[in-house]
């Protein structure tokens, strides 16, 4: 396969922002497109094209109403968007409805002897497990009857979920859904002390859980992370009156973490009590909060984002139909973790409430050996797959020519999360589509609620390495710094922002309304007191490029927010971390290139006066970030550096830092308060004998490291 020739043709001006993700984003030559097959066109869902011509600007905003018509209300909306106070839009507005039910119950008359769930365990020797939509409406019930009488929840509340991907998380968000009750899942992997600042932040008095799980052919022991989070919770003003425990094997308790009296229930015992009952759906306000996710912004502190009942589900089922392709007849496997917001939206809401069968998968892509995905594709007879650019440039990795030696087939396949190369990209087409599945790059936020931007899988042409044009009922444009449009066409990148609203985007902050509307909504706002929302544009915090052909193609972040493995990182955050180590004085966490996985953080500190630079400080501030974040954020280097490059005003110029980490130019640093130390970090970061400029991380020693 030729490789893509890289040529820098998207400018940022490094004086106007920081080295961010979307500078150092490589930039790819045009790429030829690829037309999607006739078979798949001729099945598709959206293949009429007068139903793109519905969701035209001119249509707006009735033309969600099309998506909100997927759904089964209790009481039809009076007006499908409400502007009188922005940026907090209104959708449906007067709807009611239950997301639970939705998903659940009205699949039964047609569907209830079909598969809802397959869960696929890690071990290999465990056969998958199928849930019905019959069983799937038995155990939610029985779930939610548990969670309203035993453990005291109302609609409104809050409850934390800390679980793996096992299928009790989404019976449990289902639960939660059909009482009105507001979940908040925190990623299995994230800390305890991480999932408990954020039960504290939702002020949820009920921690869900898990005894363990598998992960990598290991056992973890996941209670142990809850008596973690109940102290960090408490310390931030918030007690847990409760934490239910699901067993991962029934009946068999397998931590080595004791139970706290008259706090930790196991659920299977409590749930002897509520077996066979059933639980009305609450009938909610179709801008009832359904769920909180948080995620990493600007700031040290992860921001709730609130989505809400029915415009979200309008909005990620419509989208799961026309450009995922669910058929209720399709088994449909999605590889990310529902403890984010790809498995909310399109693993866990949207392929239910199509009827789809959805796969859970406990463990690792390339365990116990490269080939387990497809073998798992083949055994179920996926043919809708949908995953990460890091997973396929994994997978690509660890066994180039697996995907051919099992017979499945795919339909069509998602990438998201992160920008594809075009040379991964053929690859996931030509191996692991074996040249028949359409491919679609979605690229949207966890604010978004779902895609912004992706082709229309059997009408548009696929592009490697470009999202495409905006979605059904999406207008991005790109701005520059001042405001001006970035033409398509240009060979310039800008900041991609959405001129509109839609049913997905979040309602606010959780408990931050103020900061919800300066960091979405203030940057290109000009008329702060217009009720016309022509005036209040969503600002993404992405770089963008727009050709021609009008595909645009997502450089990266432009904040301080780090893209390792599709997953986002506050580099606040991580610093915040380092910052809470004795030894350390100041800390920078600044992006650096990762073949596999994208972006890697890589951490600069430097130490209190007096104190010598030790190998055991390097351990210091790895465990802490481990513990306060979680194994995500662990740093990919420690660099000990005697200052910071700072202005005069004594901000650390982290664009410096990171054009140092990525072997690029470091730009103009004439205005530092203290040029010379660029030099010094530059040699002890690259070595002393720096060769010319290359792209790719860097083999660099540690400063100070004493191994
Ligand atoms: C990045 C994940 C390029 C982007 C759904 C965005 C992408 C951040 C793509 C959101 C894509 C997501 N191409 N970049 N197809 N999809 N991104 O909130 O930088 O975890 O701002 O939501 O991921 O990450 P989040």
């Amino acid at each position: 396969m030729a490789k893509a020739h890289r040529k820098s043709s998207a400018k940022i001006s490094p004086k106007k922002h920081k080295l961010n993700e979307s500078q150092i984003a490589v930039h790819w030559k045009e790429e030829e497109s690829y037309r999607p097959p006739a078979k798949f066109i001729g099945q598709a869902n959206l293949n009429d094209p007068s139903l793109v011509e519905l969701f035209s600007e001119k249509n707006f905003p009735e033309c969600f109403n099309h998506y909100a018509e997927l759904l089964t209300w209790d009481r039809y909306w009076h007006t499908t968007l409400d502007t009188q106070d922005p940026p907090f839009w209104k959708w449906f507005v007067g709807g009611k409805l239950n997301a639970c039910f939705n998903c659940v119950d009205r699949h039964l008359a047609k569907n209830k002897n079909k598969a809802a769930l397959v869960f696929v365990p890690e071990p290999e020797g465990e056969s998958p497990i199928v849930i019905t939509y019959q069983e799937l409406f038995k155990r939610v019930n029985e779930v939610a009857a548990m969670l309203r009488d035993f453990a005291g929840l109302k609609t409104g509340d809050r409850v934390t979920i800390h679980m793996p991907m096992i299928p009790e998380l989404p019976i449990t968000m289902l639960a939660c859904a059909r009482l009105g009750v507001v979940h908040s899942v925190v990623f299995g992997g994230f800390s305890g002390e991480a999932c408990g600042l954020r039960a504290a932040d939702s002020g949820s008095r009920i921690l869900i859980y898990t005894d363990g799980y598998h992960r990598n052919g290991k056992w973890v022991d996941h209670k142990a992370s809850a008596d973690i989070a109940v102290s960090a919770a408490k310390k931030e003003g918030q007690e847990i009156d409760k934490v239910l425990i699901w067993k991962r094997y029934p009946g068999r308790y397998t931590s080595d973490t004791p139970m706290i009296m008259e706090r930790d229930f196991f659920i299977d015992d409590v749930l002897k009590e509520y077996r066979g009952q059933f639980v009305e759906p609450v009938s909610m306000d179709s801008e009832a909060p359904l769920f909180l996710m948080y995620t990493s912004g600007t700031t040290g502190k992860p921001k709730g984002c609130q989505h809400r009942t029915g415009g979200y589900l309008a909005y990620v089922t419509g989208t799961a139909k026309y450009y995922q392709d669910i058929h209720p007849e399709d088994v449909y496997w999605c590889m990310a973790d529902i403890g984010w917001i790809t498995g909310h939206s399109y693993i866990v809401y949207g392929p239910l409430a199509l009827a789809a069968t959805s796969v859970i998968y406990e463990g690792v892509p390339q365990f116990p050996d490269a080939g387990r995905v497809w073998r798992i594709a083949e055994r179920l007879d996926v043919n809708i797959f949908h995953t990460s650019p890091t997973a396929i440039r994994m997978l690509r990795k660890a066994g180039p020519d697996e995907p051919r030696k099992y017979n499945y087939r795919f339909k069509h396949m998602t990438t998201v999360g992160e920008p594809i190369e075009p040379e991964v990209w053929k690859w996931y087409y030509e191996v692991v589509g074996k040249g028949e599945a359409v491919i679609v790059d979605t690229w949207w936020q966890t604010e978004t609620g779902g895609f912004l931007c992706t082709t229309k899988p059997a009408l548009d042409a696929m592009k490697p390495g470009s999202a495409g044009p905006g979605a059904l009922g999406i207008y991005p444009i790109i701005w520059d710094e001042e405001g001006k449009e970035v033409k398509a066409g240009s060979g310039s990148a800008g900041n991609i922002c959405i001129r509109n609203p839609w049913p997905g985007i979040m309602q606010t902050i959780w408990g931050d309304p103020h900061r919800f509307a300066a960091q979405y909504y203030k940057k290109y706002n000009k008329h702060p007191h217009s009720k016309d929302w022509h005036d209040w544009p969503y600002y993404a915090a992405d770089g963008a490029v727009l050709p021609a052909d009008g595909y645009y193609r997502i450089l990266g972040r432009v904040d301080d927010v780090i893209n390792v493995a599709g997953h986002r990182l506050g580099t606040k955050e991580v610093e915040s971390a380092c910052l809470t180590v004795s030894e350390v004085a100041e800390a920078a966490v600044v992006p650096a290139v990762d073949e596999v996985k994208g972006r890697v953080p890589v951490v600069y500190i430097s130490l209190k006066p007096g104190v010598l630079p030790k190998k055991a400080i390097l351990e210091k501030v790895t465990a802490t970030i481990e513990t306060m974040i979680g194994k995500i954020a662990r740093p990919k280097m420690i660099h000990i550096v005697p200052d910071m490059p700072k202005t005069r005003s004594g901000k650390i110029m982290r664009r410096v830092l990171a054009a140092i980490s990525n072997r690029m130019d470091t730009g103009d640093i004439t205005t530092l308060a203290n040029p010379d130390i660029v030099e010094q970090i530059r040699q002890l970061v690259q070595g002393r004998s720096v060769g010319p400029l290359q792209e790719g991380p860097a083999d660099i020693k540690l400063f100070g490291d004493e191994r």
